[in-house]
Formats: C-alpha cells, structure tokens, sequence
C-alpha cells in the first residue's frame, strides 16, 4: 500500500514533464534505453528470484535486449529478440530454453512485462525482471519495438551516411583557409565513395561554419577544426582537433587543449623545476609569487620578469613582437604536439594524398594536415563500427583505439576515461632575448586527460 502511494505520489508530481507531451514513439524509447526522463522514473521492478523491487530506471531495457532489440548475450542467457516483427510472427517460435509460444498482442506483451509470462501461459527466465508499468508506459513501448531495429540516430540511411564539418573563428573568416581545407575533405569523401563509400553507405559531408547550424542536427557525426567554445549539443558525436573537454559526454580530441596544457605545465614545474605552487596569472596584481601560470594572455605587461612563467599555447600565440620580447628570463612554453613525433608513413601518406589530389601545401598546411587526421579517425571508427551503427557502437570503436598512426602527428589512444587522443605537451623553455625556442623539449604525458 505505502509503496504504491508513494509511487502515485511520485508520478504526480512529475507530471507535466516533457515525456509526457511527446509522441508515444518517443515515451517508448525512452523507457527502452531509459533516457531521462522516462516512465522507468515511475516504476518498480521486480527480479522474481529474490523478490526484491527497486526502481525501474536501474533496468532499461537496452542494458539487456541491445541497443537494436537483437539481445546481447550474457552470462549464457540471450535475451530474445524483441523487434515488432520478431514478437509478433504468427507461428511457435522456439526460445533459448526450448520455450514455444504464439504471436504476442499488446494484451500478452504487457504480461509478459508485468507478469513474466509469454503468451503461451510460459514463465519467463528470472532474468527477465518484472516491471509494474501503467498502460500507457506498455503501449509506448510496444509502440516503439515496431522500429527498434532501425538506427536511431540521425544522419544514418540505408545507403548515405552524413557527416558535418565544422570550421570556425579564423580558418572560416579567411577564404584561402577555408578552402584549402574542404578541399582535403572533400578528396578524402570522394576516394572513400569512389571505394564503394563505408559498409555499403556513401559518405555526405556538409560544411558549416556555426556550432549552431541546423544541419549539425542531421549529421551522425560532427568534426571540428579551431575550438568552438559551445558545444553544438550535449549528445552529439564530437571529433575536434583540440581541447576545451568536457563538451560533451561524446566528444573527443586529438590533441591536448588549454585544460591539459596547464596540467602538463603544472607537472613540469613540480617534477622538473621543484616549484610546489604555480599560481594563476590573473590582473589584479597579486602579491609575489614564486612562478606564474598564463593560460589568457590579459596583463602580461605587468607580470614580474624575475619569476619564472608558464605559458599554454594559445596564451603564446597570442602574444604580440613586443610583448614576447618583454616576457620574463625563464619562461615555459606548452606546445601539445611536435612534428618529430610524426612517425613517418603517417608524413608520407599525407603527402602521397595531398599529391593525388593536386592540392598545393599552401597557407593552410597546418589545418589541412588537422583536417586529414580529423578524417583519418572518423573514418576508421566507422569501419570498425560495422553496418549496424549507432553513435554508441562508434563511440565503443574509438575509445578501443590504441595508438593509432593514421592521423598526421603523434599516435592517438582513446579509453572510457580516456577524451585525448595524444594526452600530454611538450614543455619548452622560450628565451625572450633571442626570441627562440630551447631545441630540448621535455614530453609530460597526462594520465586520465579529459576523463569525466
Ligand atoms: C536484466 C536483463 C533484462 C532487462 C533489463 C529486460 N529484459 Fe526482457 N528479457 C530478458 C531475458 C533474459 C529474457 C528471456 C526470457 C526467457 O526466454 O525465458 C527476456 C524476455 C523478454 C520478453 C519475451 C520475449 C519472447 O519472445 O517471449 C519480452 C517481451 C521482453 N523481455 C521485454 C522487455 C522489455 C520491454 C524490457 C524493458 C522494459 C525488458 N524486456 C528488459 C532480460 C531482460
């Protein structure tokens, strides 16, 4: 009694939410892969072995029947297919544990939700928790099976598959930039269709230039070259060059941004130079300190230049002559890649590419190489992924990647805690007097870069 009270209660006062307003497609699929909110907020279940309920939200069903209602195998038992067609074929089908049943009904399929039973009267395995949905959460569902075998997410057909490219702040202002890379976008997208395009799909790249075009939303995939600083959406499949992390709970980045720099710097200056406390640079003239670090290049002119300052990369780059000319004695620069860490058949296919496709290496050398590796690791993620493709069957893919050579720098490795493909910085002493940069550069590599 107190239980369901408590539910009731519970159900009250999440009403109004958006789940409710949505179509019974969408009310469906959120309970199937328990997405928030969801009618599993509501619910209790119950694993008939023990007795035991808990709420629903700790079982969606996705954990178990997969992301395309096939079943994922585990621990000898396979959850049985649950797509429309496969619950509704008009004949006995044997189960996994020889169980023979007729069509489900949206009558039956709620029993066997509620009840663990089939429709003909069978128990189903204990594994198959019972669930005490209302009506409509068993409508919803049975509603969303009808295309749970279809990709979910945008951007994905049956003989296309789309993908973004976004260029921003200068390399979409200045014309010669923009161009020279799409055009290494493009050679790349024409090579891979020319080749029968990616298990069976032709690739159909759209180029943008804001985080927010609407044509982001129809892209499976986005990559992104510059650091846009607004994510285009929390869920979207992120590739970008560099850093700020954190974007998204699906972005990733090749290179080390501003967050990894500082880190890098801040370990440099413990391990190497025994300095226990680099203190932010910030304007408002703070007392002395025994070192500074500079990830925004504001004020630099009043910062002390008999103390040593560490400097990211972009806080550098955005230094004038006459300001790098007046930064102090011992100054440390974080520069997150370098190309002697460009193996070698990395160099050479680039350029065997750029040659193929006539580009001439001009102005934008840099970013074409950025584009190309951007590419180069989409690209392997989806043949890793496999026809059946979904932004979580990619995501696993690239976070398996263990030094992979395929880009034009260094080998990047990704991991479930793992968001940086080349997790570290080269730590480089830069002397304001002969205005150069120390040929030795010491490699700080991070740990959990990016991990959330
Ligand atoms: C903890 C794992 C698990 C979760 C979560 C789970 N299931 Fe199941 N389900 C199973 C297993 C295992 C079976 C097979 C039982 C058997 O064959 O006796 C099953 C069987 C079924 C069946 C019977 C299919 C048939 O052919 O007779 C249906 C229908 C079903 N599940 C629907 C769902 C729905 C809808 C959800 C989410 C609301 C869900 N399941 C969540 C494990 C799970």
């Amino acid at each position: 009694m107190i239980r369901s009270a408590s539910v009731a209660l519970f159900a009250a006062l999440c009403l109004g939410m958006p789940a409710v307003g949505q179509s019974p497609e969408a009310r469906g699929k959120a309970i199937y892969f328990g997405e928030d909110p969801s009618a599993l907020d509501t619910t209790l279940a119950t694993i008939s072995s023990t007795g035991t309920s808990l709420p629903a939200r700790v079982f969606p069903c996705a954990n178990c029947h997969g992301e395309f209602g096939a079943g994922k195998p585990e621990r000898g038992i396979l959850p049985p297919n649950l797509s429309r067609t496969a619950l509704t074929k008009p004949y006995d089908v044997f189960g996994e544990r020889g169980r023979q049943r007729g069509p489900y009904t949206l009558e039956t399929f709620g029993r066997a939700l509620r009840e663990g039973t089939d429709p003909a009267g069978n128990d189903l395995d204990v594994a198959m928790p019972r669930y005490a949905f209302s009506d409509q959460a068993i409508a919803d569902v049975w509603h969303f099976l009808a295309t749970v075998q279809d990709p979910q997410d945008p951007g994905i057909s049956d003989k296309t598959l789309r993908l973004a490219f976004l260029q921003t702040g200068d390399t979409a202002s200045r014309p010669v930039l923009r161009s020279g890379v799409m055009a290494v976008v493009d050679g790349l997208v024409e090579d891979i269709n020319l080749q029968g395009g990616i298990h069976g799909r032709q690739l159909d790249i759209v180029h943008v230039t804001r985080p927010d075009d609407p044509a982001i939303d129809t892209a499976f995939l986005v990559m992104s070259l510059g650091r846009p600083e607004r994510p285009p959406a929390d869920d979207i499949l992120l590739l970008q060059t560099q850093g700020p992390t954190g974007l998204g709970r699906r972005a990733y980045s090749l290179y080390s941004g501003r967050e990894e720099q500082a880190a890098a710097l801040r370990a440099y200056a413990a391990r190497e130079l025994t300095l226990v406390k680099l203190s932010d640079w910030s304007c408002d003239g703070a007392p002395v300190q025994m070192a500074y670090l500079v990830v925004t290049p504001d004020c630099l002119d009043d910062l002390p230049p008999d103390l040593p300052a560490f400097l990211t990369q972009s806080a550098f780059e955005a230094l004038s002559a006459a300001q790098r000319r007046r930064l102090p004695d011992e100054t440390y620069v974080a520069l997150p890649s370098g190309a002697d860490q460009i193996p070698q058949p990395s160099q050479y296919a680039f350029v065997r590419f750029m040659r193929s496709k006539q580009i001439a290496p001009g102005q934008a050398v840099m970013l074409q190489a950025q584009a190309y590796s951007l590419m180069s690791v989409a690209i392997e993620g989806l043949m890793q992924s496999g026809r059946t493709l979904s932004r979580t069957v990619f995501t696993e893919q690239i976070e398996a990647f263990d030094r992979f050579m395929g880009a034009v720098g260094p080998p990047l490795s990704f991991g479930r805690n793992r968001r940086v493909g080349n997790a570290g910085a080269r730590i480089v002493a830069f002397s304001a007097q002969s205005q150069t940069f120390s040929p030795d550069a010491t490699w700080i590599e991070l740990d959990r870069p990016g991990g959330r």
